[in-house]
């Protein structure tokens, strides 16, 4: 057999940025916009994101993409609510996405999470755009549906121009606040080195075609080699959300990044305690629309290649942790799967210390991120997990010598009811919040009202 095994894969995009900036809204955009192409079913809505083939991304870009001029097979987006953390999206080697776009709302500008997500896409080396979302609230705004920016711009009176000017360039100021030097994307040359801003609205569609075409750019240019796989390998992906489902049982929500699944593979989970190893019961994808009035909201099928994102039924998973590995382990030892598992958790742990505070995350990535934080302040940790704030967490942070360490710091955590008593008992401190800075700036608060 000559053919050649490998494959290019679908690179993974993040679609991050804050709280209401218009993530969702951009891929429903263009979700519409290829019903309206009239190829409605070709872009396929996995769990946790959306498929768009290159035929599809070439129809919605029109001019500006020539199919024949990429070997990619499209974008897969990965919509990640606001208040939710993305520092899920880490995988072996770091970085989950292979690219991700920042959405900004230009009338709001930046924002807490607008920055975290800066902080996360420049520590994990993620290549980005921004996308400056909402231009047609622009007052006086002259909208052409689903045209490039640079047709759209043409139309705009001087007055309007210049308000939308000013917004995006306070972006691009905002950008190099944080070091990056950033452009409107048609003036820049070399996408790795300054980011590019390209000005849309997920309402109009305006500049929806560029956003496309940048992106498709940026993958073919930059990350093709790291697009080679091995499709009909064991797969590879990361855990993106540990849910109960009705029926199911508890349910991983993962992102394959490489190789496949089949619905009789074992799999090697990243768990709390040991590695998990499970047989799938069933691999899960959103049924579609027109079908949901079935009973199941989703449908079985038999296997999945990356890039995909995929629900896996198996039993065992209630400990498995977001942020966590997932491997197939197919014609392989166990113990070598078992070790590589292993190997990929000691990579992301927490050093801790003998002394210190106690910090409790979403997820594996949001807790390595939450470490990096600390350390920076130079603040100790004594234990570090994923999960709620429980009460034995509070008996932990209660035997901290120094007051300023009888802390608990939750990040994109809830406080479990009897922990919140045992805590107030126990003279402990427990801060929670969404945004890793403003809870360290929490903590510091309060370290500064104990020292005056
Ligand atoms: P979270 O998932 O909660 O973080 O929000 P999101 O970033 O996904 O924002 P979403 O797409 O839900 O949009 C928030 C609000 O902004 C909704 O009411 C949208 O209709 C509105 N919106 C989004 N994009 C645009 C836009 O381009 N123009 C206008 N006028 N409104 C928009
Ligand atoms: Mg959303």
């Amino acid at each position: 057999d000559t053919r050649d095994p490998t494959s290019l894969r679908t690179p993974i995009v993040a679609v991050l940025g804050h709280v209401d900036h218009g993530k969702t809204s951009l891929l429903d955009k263009i979700r519409g916009s290829a019903v309206i192409e009239g190829e409605a079913g070709a872009i396929t809505q996995h769990i946790g994101a959306t498929a768009v083939p290159l035929d599809i991304i070439s129809s919605i870009a029109g001019d500006l993409v020539d199919p024949d001029d990429f070997d990619l097979p499209g974008l897969l987006f990965i919509d990640t609510p606001g208040h939710h953390s993305f520092t899920t999206l880490r995988s072996r080697g770091g970085a989950l996405a292979d690219i991700a776009i920042l959405v900004v709302d230009v009338n709001d500008g930046f924002q807490p999470q607008t920055l975290e997500a800066l902080e996360i896409l420049k520590r994990s080396q993620t290549p980005f755009i921004v996308a400056a979302n909402k231009i047609d609230t622009v007052p006086g705004w002259n909208a052409t549906e689903d045209a490039p920016i640079t047709e759209t711009y043409e139309s705009q009176s001087d007055r309007v121009r210049s308000r939308l000017d000013e917004s995006l360039y306070e972006i691009i100021g905002n950008l190099s606040d944080e070091d990056l030097s950033a452009d409107l994307y048609w003036r820049v040359q070399n996408f790795q080195r300054n980011v590019g801003v390209v000005p849309v609205s997920a309402m109009t569609g305006e500049g929806v075609p560029d956003l496309l075409t940048v992106m498709m750019g940026l993958s073919q240019r930059y990350m093709k080699e790291e697009m080679e796989i091995d499709v009909a390998g064991p797969g590879v992906g990361t855990v993106l959300e540990v849910k109960e489902e009705k029926g199911f049982g508890t349910t991983i929500d993962t992102v394959l990044y490489d190789g496949t699944i089949q619905d009789d593979d074992t799999l090697v989970v990243g768990g709390q305690n040991d590695p998990i190893v499970t047989d799938v019961r069933a691999l899960l994808q959103p049924r579609p629309l027109a079908e949901i009035r079935t009973e199941s909201r989703f449908e079985k099928v038999e296997s999945v290649s990356a890039a995909t994102g995929i629900k896996v039924a198996a039993p065992d998973l209630a400990d498995a942790m977001a942020g966590a590995p997932v491997r197939v382990v197919r014609d392989r030892p166990l113990e070598e799967v078992v070790d590589e598992v292993e190997a990929e958790l000691a990579d992301i742990a927490v050093d801790t210390d003998e002394q210190g505070v106690v910090v409790k995350a979403d997820t594996l990535g949001s807790l390595e991120a939450m470490a990096d934080a600390l350390e920076e302040t130079e603040l100790p940790i004594v234990r570090a997990e994923v999960g709620d704030v429980a009460p034995r967490d509070v008996s932990v942070a209660s035997t901290a010598e120094d007051q300023k360490q009888q802390v608990i710091l939750g990040f994109n955590v809830d406080v479990l009811g009897d922990a919140d008593q045992r805590a107030e008992n126990d003279d402990v401190r427990i801060f929670t919040d969404d945004v890793i800075y403003q809870l360290i700036e929490e903590y510091e608060e309060f370290v500064d009202e104990l020292e005056r």
